[in-house]
């Protein structure tokens, strides 16, 4: 794939030496969805269905560039809140890329599947298929993908806290809830397309010293070379950790 570099002018391939720093962790809030089918007078869940396509294609992208980690934002504890159909279509949009990881990234790539978020709520045949794709993937040594499904960052540090005072902690660290959190690493860079400029209760533990870089791509339009411009971005920030 030649792409135009446009820092050197020069027609290039794009690889990991193409970025003086790149993030270990990417945070990708897959948003938009709604309004591109819209747009083409279709269902919701069409959207759904081509942002799915995107997701497969930008993990596949970040593997190939060698980051480490990359969690994608797929369903909210809010999105139950949606109409039945909406919710419907999304989980079985997860379990048919699950039973087709197999034979997609799971076997031709090195990716790892984990998966974050509350189980509760979610179906014993989803679970299961979850389950199988973390086991599958454990030995995978490369980038690790994220999936966050039912999952809310303030949830998430709730249910830290309370595993906590379980075991019979009274004061409590930043250390403690680190540990007690999903296991997902501080996030470096945090993606949001179609124009919304908003956390929406993604990672609000890890992205404590986030870069954010929005875009008014909808989501089911994100191309890798989008992705690349959030990188020739982030490589250009001078982060300071509060310093
Ligand atoms: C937000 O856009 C998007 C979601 C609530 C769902 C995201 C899920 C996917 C892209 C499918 C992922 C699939 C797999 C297999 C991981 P929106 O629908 O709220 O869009 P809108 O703001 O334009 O209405």
């Amino acid at each position: 794939m030649a792409i135009f570099n446009k820092n050197s002018n020069d027609i290039k391939e794009i690889t990991a030496d193409s970025f003086s720093v790149l993030p270990n962790h990417i945070g990708i809030i897959m948003d938009g969805n709604g309004r591109w089918a819209k747009k083409r007078a279709m269902p919701r869940t069409v959207g759904h269905k081509a942002g799915a396509e995107v997701f497969r294609a930008i993990s596949k992208e970040c593997s190939r560039l060698g980051i480490k980690y990359v969690t994608f934002y797929a369903f909210s504890t809010e999105n139950w809140k949606r109409p039945k159909e909406e919710v419907d279509a999304l989980m079985n949009l997860f379990k048919d890329y699950l039973l087709e990881a197999k034979s997609d990234i799971t076997q031709s790539g090195d990716i790892r599947l984990k998966f974050i978020g509350e189980r509760v709520g979610i179906s014993n045949d989803l679970l299961a298929l979850m389950d199988e794709a973390e086991e599958e993937t454990e030995s995978h040594t490369g980038t690790t993908v994220y999936l966050a499904i039912n999952y809310g960052g303030r949830q998430e540090i709730v249910s830290a806290v309370n595993k906590l005072i379980a075991s019979g902690k009274t004061e409590i660290t930043e250390d403690d809830i680190s540990s007690n959190v999903y296991t997902v690493p501080e996030c470096d860079l945090i993606i949001r397309p179609s124009g919304e400029e908003r956390l929406s209760n993604f990672l609000l533990w890890q992205a404590a010293y986030s870069e954010f870089w929005y875009s008014d791509v909808l989501w089911p339009d994100f191309k890798a070379d989008d992705l690349h411009a959030a990188l020739r971005e982030f490589e250009k920030r001078n982060r300071r950790f509060g310093g």
